[in-house]
């Protein structure tokens, strides 16, 4: 059966490689799966990411942030998620609608209930199958995301701002508890590859 997978976490939680492994966990298993992000995801929505994230724009408000985002996921979900589910694959997204409820929820500080207004206006009651919180202390995060040289428009902002991005994931997590798991992203890419999958094969198998 078709399922839907974001894998969510503040930056330098070590995301991409996880999608990776999993990605390729899933092939193992013989499924279809398409991998996908956000913002983008599809092309409209890739072109929505480019302005989204440009560190030029650093006087974009926030309404504008938070309208980039829905209006690049209701691309998304149209041309990208719903026609690979409707075929029967499996789409594992870097991130989704928790990433706004974190970053411009809480981190812009625009409350989580114009988050849950826009979800509702672009998704209606079309949600993730499984969401994957990954947790990592932040100085260790910090320092991969240091190495990993220039920051996009979004990753400039303060400590303050990734303390309220981190607690809202956790928030959220407690809330939508059947839906969502939180994965210590802390050890080996291999040890916490392991924990996925059995995050993984625990909800949807
Ligand atoms: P990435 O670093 O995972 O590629 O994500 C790009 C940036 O977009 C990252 O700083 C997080 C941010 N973002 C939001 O602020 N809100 C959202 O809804 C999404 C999907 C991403």
């Amino acid at each position: 059966m078709a399922r839907f997978v974001a894998i969510e976490g503040s930056e330098g939680v070590g995301k991409s490689t996880q999608i990776t492994h999993l990605i390729q966990w899933l092939q193992d298993q013989q499924i279809d799966v398409v991998q996908t992000r956000e913002p983008g995801g599809s092309p409209a929505a890739e072109a929505i990411r480019a302005i989204a994230i440009d560190p030029t724009y650093k006087s974009m408000p926030d309404k504008a942030e938070v309208l980039l985002m829905f209006a690049a996921r209701a691309d998304h979900v149209e041309n990208t998620i719903r026609p690979a589910l409707a075929r029967g694959a499996w789409v594992v997204s870097d991130r989704f609608t928790e990433a706004s409820y974190a970053y411009q929820g809480a981190g812009r500080q625009i409350g989580s209930e114009t988050i849950e207004w826009l979800e509702r206006f672009v998704l209606g009651d079309f949600r993730p199958d499984l969401t994957i919180v990954l947790t990592l202390d932040r100085q260790v995060a910090d320092g991969r995301v240091i190495a990993r040289g220039q920051k996009d428009r979004i990753e400039v902002a303060g400590e303050d701002f990734y303390r309220r991005v981190e607690q809202a994931y956790l928030d959220r997590a407690a809330l939508n508890a059947e839906r969502t798991v939180i994965i210590d992203a802390s050890g080996t890419a291999e040890a916490v590859h392991q924990r996925i999958i059995a995050a993984v094969q625990e909800y949807l198998f």
